[in-house]
């Protein structure tokens, strides 16, 4: 018996007990703030760097290059506007990044445009990949930083940050990517792949909401956006949430291949079944390009808003693209990129897995969604061949 069907892992994950678990201590006995003198501040003191040592092993960087802070938006803000505010005396205020990064990106750049810098908003291929030619190309000497999303947030695109990281290397400018969706699913070694900045938190992977990290590489000119008492060495002020840190580590410690392995299952079985609906259309590359728990798909001349209504009724949880947006009607920036055409730009549905779903769950969403699409289809003023 099915009660509820959450495939919007890409929005948020349930907390998993082992976090939770994790976590509790930190809230009833051992509450010290980590800046006291006293025991229960060493305690959380201690805790804090521990939890620093794994966020940064998993990405083969130093524990002096974590930082921890409130939020994946906190660290896209602070990648963005930290950079490019340190460096402006140097005559650089130039910053590069795509047409398909996450709002907080876009807002970002969009404030630091305001503020007089320029920026270069790539293009993506069909597939929603960066041509990493087309970042070499658009590099000037006025550039500072080159922003990438991973993996994508809509459509699980993947991009080659190892050859735009080289490029950035050889170019002299900072290179920052935003991992929020791929951390722990796609392998991230920030010196292998030339990363100066990244971007990661904890609700995406089965941690706590309000964490975030920013991986900075030693030595690189960043101005601290939050001002106070200097905690994280005087980058990001304001007291450690130490069990919401707690919380992220744990997250961090528990992910692993089978997860992705069963994901990947998943993902393959519901974009094969999902494929066989007529004028249905996979939004985002196939295979190891793709992020293992994301699928998008657009059905032409049917509202996503519709399908995903009904989704809804049946139990089922899934969006018409990122949560951030998708109260708003305006059709995604993100499929618009890739040049969809009218009737599959707003006809588009996200299913984000987690490692909890099951072969079961994701029977009775092929079934469920198939019935509502033939019965959308049916009402739809639009008839297609
Ligand atoms: C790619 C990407 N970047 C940034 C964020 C923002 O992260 P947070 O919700 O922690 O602020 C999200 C979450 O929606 C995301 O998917």
């Amino acid at each position: 018996m099915i009660k509820r069907v959450y495939l919007d892992n890409a929005a948020t994950t349930k907390v998993d007990e082992r976090v939770l678990k994790a976590m509790r201590p930190f809230f009833l006995e051992k509450f010290g703030n980590a800046s006291s003198q006293h025991i229960l501040g060493q305690e959380t003191g201690m805790v804090l760097e521990e939890s620093r040592g794994i966020i940064a092993r998993s990405i083969k960087a130093r524990p002096d290059e974590i930082f921890f802070t409130g939020s994946g938006t906190e660290s896209n803000n602070w990648a963005i506007k930290g950079i490019g505010l340190e460096n402006l005396a140097s005559g650089k205020n130039h910053i590069v990044t795509t047409k398909i990064e996450h709002d907080c990106i876009l807002n970002s750049c969009g404030w630091m445009g305001e503020q007089g810098f320029n920026m270069t908003y790539l293009d993506v291929d069909e597939e929603g990949f960066v041509n990493p030619e087309e970042v070499r190309k658009a590099i000037t000497e006025k550039t500072i930083l080159v922003s990438i999303i991973h993996g994508n947030n809509e459509i699980g695109t993947i991009q080659d940050i190892e050859k735009i990281g080289e490029i950035c290397r050889a170019c002299g400018v900072y290179f920052h990517i935003d991992a929020c969706q791929s951390y722990t699913k796609v392998p991230i070694d920030v010196r292998k792949q030339n990363l100066d900045l990244v971007t990661l938190n904890a609700h995406k992977i089965n941690g706590p909401k309000g964490v975030g990290a920013l991986y900075v590489r030693r030595g690189t000119k960043i101005a601290p956006l939050i001002h106070g008492g200097k905690q994280e060495s005087g980058m990001r002020s304001g007291t450690e949430n130490i069990p919401g840190i707690v919380g992220f580590a744990k997250a961090v410690k528990i992910s692993g291949s089978r997860d992705i392995r069963k994901m990947t299952r998943l993902r393959d079985k519901l974009i094969y079944e999902i494929s066989k609906i007529p004028h249905s259309k996979l939004n985002g590359p196939r295979g190891d390009k793709r992020l293992c728990n994301n699928v998008n798909f657009s059905f032409e001349a049917i509202e996503g808003e519709a399908i995903g209504a009904y989704l809804d009724v049946n139990k089922i949880c899934s969006s018409t693209g990122s949560a951030c947006s998708s109260r708003s009607l305006a059709p995604s920036h993100v499929l618009k990129a890739l040049g969809l055409s009218p009737l599959n730009l707003n006809s588009s549905m996200r299913l984000s897995l987690s490692k909890d779903n099951t072969d079961e769950e994701i029977d009775y969403v092929i079934k469920t969604l198939r019935k509502i699409i033939f019965k959308l289809r049916k009402i739809s003023p639009f008839k297609l061949k």
